[in-house]
């Protein structure tokens, strides 16, 4: 196994678990990656001015930087570092920490009966109705959002990036254009306007991004519940008794089984991580999920405790790109457990047969379902 191959494994948590053995940063030849496996590894490169989110030759991927997807791409705040990541940054993170579900999740809903569907639309739907769209588009918009997420893939076909490219143009144009004054919406536009950052462009971008961040990692969360619950049916009792236990489920799924295994970071100039010296140009792989596994920062953490006390997650990043989606995030997938427990006890408690989707980083599982499944495939998401 590889550490990229490690994310779709059917249980790459023993590998992980032997790679943190090997002490700290790993130089993998086969990858030409140096690996990070360790709670304090993990923490320490997310934490070091050097150790950025693009190469620095290479700030939007080659095969988009010409399009409209490479534009968006060019300003999300999870792609910049120094003020193109800190504006956006401080205008968008206190408005999405303040904003409440209330009901939005029970409006959108329908009844379910594709899994593969339900995961990968609700939780876009949802970001997207905070943010205006209105009800009526929310299914076109989960649409356009997956047509944008595969330019995010290195894998992507021509095909994919023409979408991407048209996806980036719809979104850009709908959030352009005159949205729902809901209260996330009025929270960002206040923080804007009394900002000294103006650009409206990179503004719409992050708005974008917002939707495209949500996307597969939350249908991840989502399904790597299911699949918890699949198998271990007397937590399904346990949340059946008592359904506010949603969120503590949905807490540790994300530590335990998380959707985003690993992250990447370039590294801008030579550097010290631990004994290892990094020089510009290495790339770390961060294996956020082996990171959740560490003793260290868990104790007994092959165990999936509902109560564990001071869970450490790295699932979500750590640092100054850590996610700032990740209440909602969390929210989201416990109202999705919550509306099935309510409304369709059947398709929690009936084993699904699975597999999941190809990806470098990204584990997701892909339910086999009777009904077609309209959603394209990831390969490599940038949570
Ligand atoms: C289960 C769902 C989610 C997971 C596991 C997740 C995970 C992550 C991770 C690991 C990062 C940091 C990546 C890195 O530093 O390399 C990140 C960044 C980010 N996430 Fe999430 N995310 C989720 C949902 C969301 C949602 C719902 C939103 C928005 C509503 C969101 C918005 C963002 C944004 C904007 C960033 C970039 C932050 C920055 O660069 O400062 N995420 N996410």
């Amino acid at each position: 196994m590889t550490p990229l191959e490690a994310a779709t494994h059917n249980d790459p948590y023993d590998y992980y678990a032997g790679l943190r053995l090997e002490g700290e940063l790993l130089f993998d030849e086969g990858l030409g990656l140096w690996i990070a496996s360790s709670a304090r590894t993990v923490e320490a490169v997310l934490a070091h001015p050097d150790c950025r989110v693009r190469p620095l030759h290479e700030p939007v991927p080659a095969a988009i930087v010409c399009g409209a997807a490479g534009q968006v791409f060019a300003s999300l705040m999870r792609m910049n570092e120094g003020a193109g990541h800190r504006c956006p940054r401080a205008i968008i993170e206190p408005a999405l920490a303040s904003v409440s579900l209330a009901d939005v999740v029970a409006q959108i809903v329908d009844p379910v009966d594709n899994l593969n569907q339900f995961m990968f639309t609700l939780p876009v739907s949802v970001i997207a109705s905070l943010l205006g769209v209105p009800q009526k588009r929310l299914q076109e918009v989960a649409g356009m959002t997956r047509d944008f997420v595969a330019c995010l893939s290195p894998l992507s076909s021509e095909a994919q990036l023409r979408d991407a490219d048209a996806g980036a143009i719809r979104l850009r144009q709908m959030f352009s254009a005159q949205l729902e004054e809901t209260e996330l919406l009025m929270h960002i536009r206040r923080n804007y306007d009394t900002s000294q950052w103006q650009d409206p462009e990179a503004l719409i971008a992050n708005l974008i991004g917002l939707l495209s961040q949500t996307c597969e990692a939350s249908a991840g969360l989502i399904g790597n519940t299911l699949v918890t619950l699949h198998r271990r049916p007397e937590l399904l009792e346990e949340i059946r008794c008592a359904p506010p236990l949603a969120v503590a489920l949905v807490e540790e799924v994300a530590r335990y089984d998380s959707p985003v295994q690993n992250t990447r970071r370039f590294v801008a100039a030579r550097c010290v991580i631990g004994s290892r010296v990094l020089e510009a140009g290495d790339t770390v792989l961060l294996l956020l999920a082996s990171a959740n596994r560490d003793p260290d920062a868990n104790p007994n953490p092959d165990s999936l405790l509902l109560e564990r006390a001071q869970r450490r997650t790295f699932s979500f990043g750590s640092g100054q790109h850590q996610c700032p989606g990740q209440r909602l995030a969390l929210n989201i997938a416990a109202h999705a457990i919550r509306h099935l427990l309510s409304l369709q006890p059947a398709m929690l408690s009936r084993a699904c047969p699975f597999s999941y989707w190809p990806s470098l980083n990204g584990r997701i599982p892909r339910f086999q379902t009777s009904g077609k499944t309209a959603v394209s495939q990831p390969s490599e998401f940038c949570a």
